[in-house]
Parts: structure tokens; C-alpha cells; sequence
């Protein structure tokens, strides 16, 4: 039986709800979610609150419970308030609003509302509304914000929770700007991120080949075995890149002389302009992330005599400028990969919030985490799992 026991204060850094009665059960088996009310450092403003189990859904609309959701490097720059995409205020806890973190995850259908069709209690579901706020135990949302995920052979949560933001990233930007042929070569930085990863095993499926700078590491050859394994034809660090006459002649020789077509940049700075140098005539340099926090800059020859073009790539436009039915197909073509054993889980570590750990403790983990992922210390993608969710 439900027995109100004692009064919790929702606390964090710089958030507080007061002091409200709660149940054992809501103790044990917590809805949480880690918000922020102004946006500002993680490891200051983030904390994590317990809020009541949902109602059952109004019409129109479905209970969801997050299973996993990732904490990608864009979220940590929609916390700092640096994105351009904005989260919106809800009020999970009775009378306070705040913005709930996360952008992208997977989710189970718990409950649909009446008038809701094609989704149905034991479904996957991803979201399709950007900055859903998916670091939270159980959502009501629309069906519209939502997605099923096809269920396949092989196909994880941890794929799931990571379906929609990176693996889409690359394999758009593998098709959308050149016709690629079988044999033809990709290059890429940040070779070893989650999207470079998705572009390795993807380009691979197509039977594309692919160049892939990295950062120099103690443990390159172990890094560059890894990327192999996942069909990566040669990788090459930064430093490689000094010698321009020298790799001018190995990237060419690699290539039999074909220009490669295709550049595709996550760091930006001064690296990204000496692989610029290695394209070949009429390719494009794409850019999706600026990881060195450092702008992109390139000489005016490669306009002049080789027609580089150059393109950002956001896969939040693609959303928002595709159809439902497109989105459908591309969440299908991907789970076909991971089906076909052509799309792994990446690297990953999940972070599980206890349903006995106190809201403050779960806070602390929390930003502990974003703390050490902003200064670049974390080689995996960190997904967070709340456990004991209603
Ligand atoms: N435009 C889009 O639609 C879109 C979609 C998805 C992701 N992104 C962006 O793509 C980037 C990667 O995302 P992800 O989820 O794949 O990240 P991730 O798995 O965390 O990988 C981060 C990558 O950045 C590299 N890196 C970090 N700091 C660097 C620095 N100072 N100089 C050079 N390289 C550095 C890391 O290399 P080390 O291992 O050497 O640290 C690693 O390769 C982020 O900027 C993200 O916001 C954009």
C-alpha cells in the first residue's frame, strides 16, 4: 500500500522546489529527470528532480519511458545556451518549469490516448521533435514528436538511442552533395567520433573507400586496428599531414590519381585546411562540427583552379525539411544496416541512475560526467539510463 512518509526537497546547485510529501514508492521507483531553469556551465546549473508518475494520456497523445538517451556534445551546447536550437519550458513538477535536457533517445510506448493510431503499448519509439528533453524517466507526448523504431535482428537499445542524430549525419552527407561510385574515396577528421564512425561503416556497405585522420594518441595503432575492424581503408594522423609533398604522393598513390571527392569536417581549424589541400578537382568540403573550436579557413586556389565547394550540414534541417515518410525510410535504411551487421553500437558507457540514489547524488553523477566529457575526456558515447522508471 502507498504510504505519504515524509517530506523530500528537490535540491541541486542552484535549484529548488521546496520540500514536498512524497511515497515509498515514488522513493524506490522514481520518475526523474535532469533539468536546468537557466542556461549557464552544466556543472552548475544541471540537477536532477523526482516528479510524480504520469496520468494516463489525454487524447491525442502517449506515455513514453526512456530507456536510454545519449548525452551527445550538442547537448551540452544547448545547456551552455551556445546552440541554436532551444529547448522549450515544461512543467514536469507541479508549478515550476524548467528545461528538461537531451535531444535524442529511445523510448517504449507505455500508454496510448485515445485517438492515437499506429503506435501501440510495447512499441520503440525516437523522437522526431528536436530537444524532446529525453533525459527523463517517462514523457507524455504527441504522436507527431514521435517515431517507431522497426524492431530487427541485432538491432540494440543502444542503437536505438543513437539512431537518430549520428548514423543519419553520415549517411546523408555521404549521399546528398556528390554521386559517389563504388571504389570512389571519402576523407574524413575526427575519423573516430560516433558520426565519423557511422561514415566508416557506411561508406564500407557502399563499398566506398575511406581516408580517416585522426588525432596523434599513445595508442594509435590500437585506435587505427579499431577503425580498420570497422571497414576503414587507411588512417592517417594530423601530424601526418605536415609533410604536404609527402602526403600528396602516398594519398595519391593510395587513390591510383583519383581526386577524392568527398571531405567531410568535424574539427574545423587549421588541420581541416591541410586536408582540404589533399581534395581533389570539383569536391566538396562539408562541415558538420567544429570540434577544435577553431574556424575554417581556406586558401582562395582551391576555389579558383580546383572548384572546391564548400556546404554545412545540419541533420536538425534535414528534419525539419523532410517528410514523415522520409524520415520513416531513413530510420528503416539504418536499422537495415544494423540488421546486416553493417552498423555497430558505438563505443559506449551507460550511466544508471539508482532509483534508491538521491536526487543529489544523480545530480552529482551527472554533471561529474558532462564535466569530463567538456574537457575532452571521454573516448565513449555516454548514455544515461534511469533505472526503477514508472
Ligand atoms: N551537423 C550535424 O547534424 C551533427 C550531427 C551529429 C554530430 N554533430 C557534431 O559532430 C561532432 C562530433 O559528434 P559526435 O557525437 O560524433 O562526437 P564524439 O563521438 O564525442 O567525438 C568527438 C570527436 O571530436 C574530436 N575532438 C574533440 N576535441 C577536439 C579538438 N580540440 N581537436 C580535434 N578534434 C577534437 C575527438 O577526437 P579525440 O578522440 O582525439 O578527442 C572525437 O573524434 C560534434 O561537434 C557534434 O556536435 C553534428
Amino acid at each position: 500500500m502507498l504510504q505519504t512518509l515524509h517530506r523530500v526537497t528537490i535540491l541541486g546547485p542552484r535549484l529548488s522546489f521546496g520540500s514536498r510529501p512524497f511515497s515509498v514508492s515514488s522513493i524506490l521507483r522514481a520518475n526523474r529527470a535532469v533539468v536546468y531553469t537557466q542556461t549557464g556551465d552544466p556543472s552548475q546549473v544541471l540537477t536532477t528532480v523526482t516528479y510524480d508518475a504520469l496520468p494516463s494520456p489525454a487524447p491525442d497523445t502517449l506515455n513514453i519511458r526512456f530507456l536510454l538517451a545519449p548525452i551527445n556534445p550538442a547537448d551540452i551546447n544547448v545547456v551552455q545556451g551556445v546552440y541554436p536550437a532551444k529547448p522549450s519550458l515544461t512543467s514536469l513538477v507541479e508549478g515550476h518549469e524548467v528545461f528538461v535536457g537531451g535531444n535524442e533517445g529511445l523510448a517504449e510506448v507505455v500508454q496510448v490516448g485515445t485517438g492515437v493510431s499506429g503506435l501501440t503499448s510495447g512499441d520503440w519509439v525516437v523522437m522526431t521533435k528536436a530537444q524532446a528533453g529525453t533525459w527523463a524517466s517517462s514523457r507524455n507526448v504527441r504522436p507527431q514528436d514521435v517515431l517507431r523504431l522497426p524492431r530487427a535482428d541485432g538491432l540494440t537499445e543502444v542503437h536505438g538511442a543513437t539512431m537518430t542524430v549520428n548514423p543519419p549525419t553520415a549517411y546523408n552527407m555521404l549521399n546528398d552533395f556528390v554521386t559517389l561510385e563504388k571504389d570512389e574515396w571519402v576523407m574524413q577528421n575526427g575519423a573516430n567520433s560516433a558520426v565519423g564512425q557511422a561514415v566508416i561503416q557506411i561508406a564500407a556497405s557502399r563499398g566506398l573507400k575511406t581516408l580517416n585522420l585522426v588525432r596523434q594518441r599513445p595508442d594509435l595503432d590500437d585506435l587505427t586496428r579499431k577503425l580498420k575492424a570497422l571497414g576503414a581503408t587507411k588512417v592517417l594522423t594530423y601530424d601526418d599531414l605536415a609533410d604536404r609533398a609527402l602526403t600528396k604522393t602516398i594519398v595519391k598513390d593510395w587513390t591510383a590519381g583519383k581526386g577524392i571527392r568527398l571531405g567531410l569536417n568535424c574539427v574545423s581549424g587549421k588541420d581541416t585546411t591541410a586536408m582540404a589541400r589533399l581534395l581533389g578537382d570539383d569536391a566538396y568540403l562539408v562541415s558538420y562540427g567544429a570540434m577544435s573550436k577553431e574556424p575554417l579557413s581556406l586558401p582562395t586556389s582551391l576555389f579558383i583552379f580546383k572548384n572546391l565547394t564548400t556546404a554545412g550540414f545540419w541533420q536538425s534541417r534535414w528534419y525539419k525539411t523532410h517528410t514523415r515518410e522520409d524520415k520513416e525510410n531513413l530510420m528503416r535504411t539504418l536499422v537495415d544496416l544494423v540488421s546486416q551487421g553493417k552498423l555497430k553500437e558505438p563505443e559506449h558507457e551507460i550511466l544508471s541512475i539508482g532509483a534508491e540514489e538521491s536526487d543529489e547524488a544523480a545530480g552529482q553523477k551527472i554533471r561529474d560526467i558532462i564535466t569530463k566529457m567538456s574537457a575532452g575526456q571521454y573516448g565513449k558515447k555516454v548514455l544515461l539510463r534511469f533505472e526503477g522508471a514508472q
